[in-house]
Parts: structure tokens; C-alpha cells; sequence
């Protein structure tokens, strides 16, 4: 099916809820790569796209001794190699104003005196509401300082009707398993009530995975054939090209199973398998999700080894050039035993998916950047068009990509035009970029703004971070007991261990070639 080539006009309509308050953003963590690589430049884009309030400050703090001129340097070169848009000099002028940084240890009292005084300080000269809002860009050993000293500091004032705002953003990883998840959210909610804390997990924020609810929830076709009945099997990719990188310290400390499972890929699952929810309050969406983690069956035990791979990349090529395997990394130990890939055989047991498996995959150093969820349904029968075994038709597979090449297909049996009865499978494409024509915002752009609204449907509840480490944690335990001294490798620049294959082989199913 051909797209049409020129972008379809839509004519803008206001973002829903009371416009955005004002607001004082304090990044801890400001000197760091997250605030230079992805929350300048989201703010830069909102204010590009009329969508920042008027007034607003941010404060970024960090350990680093630096200047208000040296942290807008930063920010700029940030912008300019990160940004969805290009810098544009006169709105960059009148950006950069509102920018200050402050150094401070996190585990220092005065740090929060200083950051009170400061804060009022930018608030009265810029005639701000007092509306603040603390991201933690910062190591989860450091939340507990973090919180206790904004709470001395009198920064974390409860929410009260008529009275500036205090919210409170915290990145993953919430923990590094279900203990620690509720030590960190035990903290967090000692200073703050649940609704004034936003835990972040980005994949919620991009413009497709918004998508599947409306997908599922805005068309009536799905919803009637979205249960076992119909559907054979779910796949949900999530693949990386580059390898580790930069990040070995915090890597090795985390591995794939932690650093995308338990939040990204749990979060998609979710969202194909959940109810559909009543209403669009995040409570109630949440809830929807909610139950879905409730579902998902425990693997744990001797179910571990069944139902779980986990390996690490060995040397390779990437797009031609040579890629050294994860234990050669640098900051890698040489016996490092962290998965760089994880393939994992779920079941969502209610009455909707009975018997239907959810493969999970993700990994790094993989061919290429490619996340997807594809719906495979059942096979037709065995009679016409599917009578001959040696030829079986293909089943029919929603895909939604979720990105690069944003957008959904749909693969259907078609006959070839001519005189002989002949199938083939075809693909019905849509492709964000050919209908709707201008780049989706950056998942941290909707977020950051959600944040400002109050919004919190797109962030994760306590309940639901625990469950997902719970989940997690007995696939942790699972390993820990099986004391491999090694694990499986696959080649840098290929889909993964062979037994992640015969994982699905052994189901009489296979990977989709992405
Ligand atoms: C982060 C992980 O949460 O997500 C990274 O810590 C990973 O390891 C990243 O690379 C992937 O995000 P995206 O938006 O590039 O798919």
C-alpha cells in the first residue's frame, strides 16, 4: 500500500487542563550528562514551541564549582549537539537568562539553605509564583541526603490548595531490586505525598508508545480480537545498537535485565495487555496498568532457566567496523558476569491472555536500533488458501514500531494478480514522518511539561515499581543460584545468543527479523 507523500495538515488544538504555572526546575545532577544531553534541550524545545510557561527558572546544581555563565556555555553546546531543533540565536539569548547553577554537595546542610535562598532570590527578581519542582539526576545512594535536606531546608512543602507547588522527579533506576525499590520510595514518600512525585521511566513519554492506547482504545476493530482467542504470541523488541559506551561504571552494576526490563519493556507490556480503562485520570489508568504487573506469572525457581537467556556481547562488527566484546570494555571487569541481552518468556495470566506467551528481548551491541511490539494471531486452518503444509501461510502480525521509523503495520495475505491462484504476504504501512510530516517532541519534553501540568498518567506509581521489581527480583534470585562463572555470547552486531533462539524454537515460533 502506497503512503501518501505529503503531509496531511492538522490543525493544532490547546493542550488540555489549566495553562502551565510558572515554575523554578532545580536539577541535582545539573553538571551531568542526562541535563546536557536530553533536559536543556527539552526545555529548549518547549520554549522553540510556545509551550513553556512564561515564567521560569532553572537551577541546575552539582558538585562541580562553576559559574552561571559557565553552565549556560554547557547548556548551549548541549542544545547544539542534542537538540530536535536548531539553536536559534535570538530565542537561545532569551533562554539563557533564565539558566543559574549553584554548587553544592548533596550531603551538605548548607547546600539547602543556599539552594532556599537562591531560589527566592531568582523568584522575586523574575516575579516567579514560588512553584518548584527538584529533578533527581542523581545516583540513588544520594536520594535519602537529597530529600532530608529539602524537607530541613522547609523546600518540600505539602501539597495545599492555593499554594505554590512542590514536586519532586526521580530517575531510574529506582533501586536495583525490590528492596532497595522500597527503601528509596520509603524515603521519598517520608518527605513527599505520592502525588507530588514523579518517577520517570522516558519510554512513556515518546510520541508511539502514547500511541498504543489510542491504537487499542480509539479503534474498534482491536479491541474485539485483542485476547487469546485471536492472538498466538507477543514479541516486544527493544534494540540497541551501540554497546556500552560510557557507562560501564553504572552498567555492570546494572545489566539489561535491570536497566530496561523492569521499567521500559515491563511499561509496553503493560500497555498491550491492559484492561481498557474507564477514563484517561491517571489514577485510573494506572490502575489499569497496575493489574497487568498483578497478572504477570512469577518465574522463579528452576523456571528461571526456562524461561529466561541473559548473555553478553563478544567481539564483533558493527556497520563494518570491529567491536570489542563487553569483558574487553573499558571499565569492565574481565569476569564480569552482567547480561548485556536478556530474552525473557512472560505470561500475563487473566482471562484475556490465557496461554499467550509475551517475549521479551533487548540488548545492546545488537545489528541495529530497532524497538518494536509485534501482535502475531493465529494461524487460519489448514484448508484453501493454507491447505498445503509444505506451504504454510504466514499469520497475519500488527507491528508497532515503536522507533526508528516510527509508525504500524499490518501484514495480510494478498493474492498475486494472474492467472495462477498465488498468494503473498503484504504489508498495509503507516509512517508517522509521511502523514503527519514534523518530528515527534522528545519523550522529555512531554514529560517535563507533564510535570508542570501535574500530569502524573505518564509516570510510575509506587505500586507499580515495586511490583515490577518484585517480578524482577525473582528472576535475580533465579540467577544468583545458578553461579555462572560465564555467560552465553553472542557475536557484537548480532540478534543475540543462540539460546535465546531455541528459546522460541522450542515453542515452535521464532524471532521476528527486524
Ligand atoms: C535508558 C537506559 O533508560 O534507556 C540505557 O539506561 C538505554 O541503557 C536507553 O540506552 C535507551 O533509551 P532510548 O530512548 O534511546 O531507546
Amino acid at each position: 500500500m502506497s503512503a501518501p507523500t505529503t503531509p496531511i495538515q492538522i490543525q493544532a488544538v490547546p493542550e488540555p487542563g489549566a495553562p502551565v504555572e510558572g515554575c523554578t526546575l532545580v536539577i541535582f545532577g545539573g553538571s551531568g550528562d542526562l541535563a546536557r544531553r536530553r533536559l536543556i534541550p527539552a526545555l529548549y524545545n518547549l520554549l522553540l514551541d510556545g509551550l513553556l510557561p512564561a515564567k521560569y527558572a532553572v537551577i541546575g546544581l552539582g558538585r562541580k564549582p562553576m559559574t552561571d555563565e559557565a553552565f549556560r556555555d554547557i547548556a548551549r553546546e548541549g542544545v547544539i549537539a542534542h537538540s530536535r531543533q536548531a539553536l536559534v540565536q535570538e530565542t537561545w539569548q532569551e533562554f539563557e537568562r533564565h539558566l543559574f547553577y549553584l554548587p553544592g554537595e548533596n550531603g551538605d546542610p548548607q547546600t539547602y539553605a543556599g539552594l532556599r535562598h537562591r531560589a527566592e532570590q531568582i523568584e522575586r527578581t523574575m516575579q516567579l509564583p514560588g512553584n518548584r519542582i527538584f529533578y533527581l539526576s542523581i545516583p540513588p545512594s544520594s536520594f535519602t541526603p537529597v530529600c532530608e535536606g529539602l524537607a530541613n531546608a522547609g523546600l518540600a512543602t505539602p501539597p495545599q490548595p492555593k499554594t505554590p507547588y512542590s514536586r519532586i522527579i526521580v530517575e531510574k533506576p529506582v533501586g536495583r531490586d525490590l528492596t532497595s525499590a522500597q527503601a528509596i520510595n520509603a524515603v521519598t514518600g517520608r518527605v513527599f505525598d505520592e502525588s507530588q512525585i514523579f518517577r520517570i521511566d522516558h519510554y512513556l513519554g515518546k510520541e508511539t508508545v502514547q500511541n498504543l492506547m489510542v491504537v487499542r482504545f480509539a479503534n474498534s476493530i482491536f479491541e474485539p480480537i485483542w485476547n487469546h482467542k485471536y492472538i498466538d504470541h507477543v514479541q516486544i523488541t527493544v534494540g540497541e545498537a551501540e554497546g556500552v559506551g560510557t557507562r560501564a561504571t553504572y552498567y555492570e552494576e546494572a545489566g539489561a535485565l535491570r536497566d530496561m526490563v523492569q521499567n521500559h519493556l515491563l511499561q509496553l507490556l503493560c500497555l498491550v495487555a491492559m484492561e481498557p480503562p474507564y477514563s484517561l485520570d491517571p489514577n485510573v489508568v494506572r490502575n489499569a496498568k497496575m493489574e497487568v504487573l498483578r497478572c504477570l506469572r512469577p518465574i522463579r525457581g528452576k523456571d528461571v532457566e526456562r524461561f529466561t537467556v541473559r548473555a553478553q556481547y563478544a567481539e564483533g562488527t558493527a556497520h563494518g567496523a570491529p567491536v570489542p566484546g563487553y569483558r574487553r570494555e573499558k571499565g569492565v571487569s574481565p569476569n564480569s558476569t552482567t547480561e548485556t541481552y536478556v530474552a525473557v518468556k512472560s505470561f500475563v495470566e487473566n482471562w484475556r491472555w490465557s496461554g499467550v506467551p509475551f517475549y521479551l528481548r533487548t540488548g545492546k551491541a545488537l545489528p541495529k536500533r530497532a524497538s518494536e511490539i509485534a501482535v502475531q494471531f493465529k494461524d487460519i486452518p489448514q484448508i484453501l488458501f493454507n491447505a498445503d503444509p509444505a506451504l504454510p501461510q504466514p499469520a497475519n502480525v500488527l507491528t508497532l514500531r515503536i522507533q526508528p521509523d516510527e509508525g504500524l503495520s499490518l501484514r495480510i495475505i494478498s493474492r498475486v494478480p494472474g492467472t495462477r491462484a498465488q498468494t503473498h504476504p503484504v504489508e498495509m504501512d503507516f509512517q508517522y514522518s509521511d502523514v503527519f510530516g514534523r518530528p515527534s517532541p522528545e519523550a522529555y519534553e512531554r514529560l517535563l511539561l507533564d510535570v508542570m501540568a501535574g500530569d502524573a498518567s505518564r509516570f510510575m506509581r509506587r505500586d507499580a515499581v515495586e511490583a515490577s521489581w518484585a517480578w524482577v527480583t525473582n528472576i535475580l534470585e533465579g540467577w544468583e543460584q545458578q553461579r555462572l562463572r560465564w555467560l552465553p555470547e553472542y557475536p557484537a552486531g548480532s540478534w543475540g545468543p543462540v539460546e535465546a533462539e531455541r528459546m522460541v524454537k522450542d515453542d515452535g515460533r521464532s524471532w521476528r527479523i527486524l
